[in-house]
């Protein structure tokens, strides 16, 4: 973060204050308010956080005007289409990619932490057979505190490092066993002999009595729905992640905590929401009944997959994903899936519609990834699990980055009060 020569000055009452405007390597300069209370008594006000940098970072760059999205510099489809997901948890980790050398190394650290602690089976099986797979996610991951004792010191880089490539090895087995739970099979091993997507994507579909042949092209989707999700700034759960984080507590709570606010609709939960709706429509001659119901200010009902809080232009995601599912549909011979039709026809139907393009409402990353997890066997209820594999390291990179930032805190937003003033208690006889 760079001083710059501008200044903001705000004036308040009777009282002119200025504040120091600093620059980024690019994006908007931001205003350092953070003497605005001790000058003037006054707070911002800002629910959403729609105009506040919490930070400073230097993992992961969005221009959402542009449709532009990089980590570390790097934009999001050349990593997609050359790169793949553990070689971007290196870049999103250490800041740079890795030589060949570093990359064989990091795989076989990540490689060699996929196993859970055997006791954690029991955890597991303390669930109900019907919960979210979400719901155990949570839970088993902030379980990993009582666990993993030796890496929940976060004063300490070693234990700071092994925890998080426990975190990103050990995630696809917790997915897939909250998966495997859910429908009553047994838990598969990890099998080091196979790649990160491969890997999940056997201990989620093979069984002891048949094993499970992967599809490169079907692991090669699964992997660039990982690397499309790696990481996305400061949005809801990484800012949960680092909130969380800000009072010192341990990565395996920390992480739980991203996980929980990933699974609401509105964030990570959105590719089951979307997919759902696809269906509920169903065919595209009703198509125009839900856009109708998309603009209608009186129905609370919206687009799943549309819109985002930051692009405003198109999602570089979403572009990627789409033609994932193309490929991945064509490779399974169900490239005439009806819900495929009707996604299409429902974007190229908001698309053309003025009230989607004066709002700036554009497909987003999930508008076609739950089609694709749906092709490759997946359940709606694992969409959002495997979302949160996925940020999993972008979680991790930022959580990393918080602890060694000098300029810190424990994050305490303030309030504009508007209950009631003070009153004196009056007896339950008398109320
Ligand atoms: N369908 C219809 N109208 C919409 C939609 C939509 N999907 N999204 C926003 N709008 C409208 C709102 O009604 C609002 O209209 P108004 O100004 O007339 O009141 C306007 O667009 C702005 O909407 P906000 O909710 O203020 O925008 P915000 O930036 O806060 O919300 C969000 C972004 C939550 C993603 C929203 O677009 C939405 O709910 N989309 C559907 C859920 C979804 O797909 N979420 C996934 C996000 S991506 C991710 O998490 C990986």
């Amino acid at each position: 973060m760079a001083a710059t020569s501008k200044t903001a000055t705000l004036s308040l009452d009777d009282k002119s204050v200025e504040f120091p405007v600093y620059s980024g390597s690019v994006g908007p300069d931001v205003i350092d308010i953070r003497k605005l209370y001790g000058a003037t008594g006054a707070f911002t006000y800002d629910p959403g956080f729609t105009s506040t940098a919490a930070c400073e970072s230097t993992i992961t760059y969005i221009d959402g005007d542009e449709g532009v999205l990089l980590h570390r510099g790097y934009p999001i489809g050349q990593l997609a289409e050359k790169s793949h997901y553990l070689e971007v948890c290196y870049l999103l980790l250490y800041g740079e990619l890795p030589s060949a050398a570093e990359l064989e190394d990091f795989e076989f650290r990540v490689t060699n932490h996929t196993m859970l602690h055997e006791q954690m089976m029991n955890f597991f099986r303390g669930f109900r057979r019907d919960a979210h797979p979400m719901a155990i996610m949570t839970g088993v991951v902030g379980a990993m505190s009582a666990f993993y004792h030796d890496s929940t010191d976060i004063s300490d880089p070693w234990q700071r490092e092994v925890a998080s490539i426990r975190l990103i090895a050990k995630m696809p087995t917790i997915a897939a066993w909250a998966y495997k739970y859910s429908i009553g099979q047994p838990f598969v091993y990890p099998r080091n002999d196979l790649d990160y997507a491969s890997n999940f994507l056997r201990m989620c579909f093979a069984v002891p009595t048949e094993d499970y042949e992967v599809n490169p092209i079907l692991s090669r989707a699964m992997d660039r729905i990982f690397t499309l999700h790696a990481d996305h700034e400061q949005n809801a759960s990484t800012s949960t992640v680092r909130l969380a984080s800000s009072s010192g507590a341990n990565p395996f709570a920390c992480i739980a905590a991203g996980i929980a606010c990933l699974w609401g609709p509105a964030h990570g939960g959105a590719n089951q929401a979307c997919l759902e709706m696809l269906k509920e429509i169903g065919t595209p001659d009703r198509i125009p009944e839900y856009i109708a119901r998309a603009k209608d200010k009186d129905d609370p009902f919206r687009l799943m997959g549309f819109g985002h809080r930051v692009y405003k232009n198109h999602d570089p995601r979403a572009t990627v994903m789409k033609q994932s599912a193309d490929e991945v549909l064509e490779l399974l011979g169900v490239e005439n899936n009806p819900i495929l039709q009707v996604a299409k026809e429902l974007e190229a139907a908001a698309l053309a519609d003025p009230y989607f393009a004066e709002k700036k409402l554009f497909p987003n990353v999930d508008f076609y990834s739950g089609i694709i997890l749906e092709a490759m066997g997946f359940p709606t209820s694992m969409f959002t699990p495997i979302f949160a594999l996925s940020r999993t390291v972008g979680w991790i990179s930022q959580w990393k980055e918080m602890l060694v930032d000098p300029a810190q805190k424990i994050g305490r937003p303030r309030q504009l009060y508007t209950g009631a003033t003070i009153r004196d208690y009056v007896d339950v006889e008398s109320r």
